[in-house]
């Protein structure tokens, strides 16, 4: 088994960003504590400010990852580019969106997820541990 958590735009400066929304932890510490919950399950992490690198990531997962969990940060408002590439190997690689914060308690823009009706579910709300919510629930998905 081999999943995918991907990372999108300015997630590489969780820590110190804006710690009273997005939590203390950084992206490192929230990996770690994701591997601890399933050390048998082979995790890659990938964090890219590019929307670019993001889609091409999603487009190389089939037949190499058997599920993705993505945090398309900011882009989650804006890119249908992120949401078709999501689309394009939904059939093989199921999706789970994560989010630290609660988007729907923050700016309108951020009610909005272009790329969540191209996953089976979404998580937001609990910070760094919503990724562990998130493992969690893509293995049941994959072995239900
Ligand atoms: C975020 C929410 C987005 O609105 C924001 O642009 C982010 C992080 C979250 O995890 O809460 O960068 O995806």
């Amino acid at each position: 088994m081999k999943i995918l958590v991907l990372n999108g735009p300015n997630l590489n400066l969780l820590g110190t960003r804006e710690p009273e929304i997005y939590g203390s932890e950084t992206l490192a510490d929230i990996e770690a504590a994701t591997r601890s919950v399933a050390p048998e399950i082979e995790i890659e992490f990938r964090q890219t400010n590019s929307e670019a690198e993001l889609i091409t990531w999603i487009g190389e997962t089939r037949g190499v990852f058997d599920g993705v969990i993505i945090n398309p940060a900011a882009l989650t408002h804006t890119s249908l580019g992120v949401c078709d590439a999501l689309k394009a190997v939904a059939d093989v690689t199921p999706a789970v969106e994560v989010h630290l914060s609660n988007t729907h308690t923050r700016e309108e823009i951020r009610h909005k997820s272009l790329t969540a009706a191209a996953c089976v579910g979404q998580i937001m709300g609990f910070q760094g541990f919503g990724y562990t919510l998130a493992l969690r629930a893509l293995l049941n998905k994959l072995n239900g």
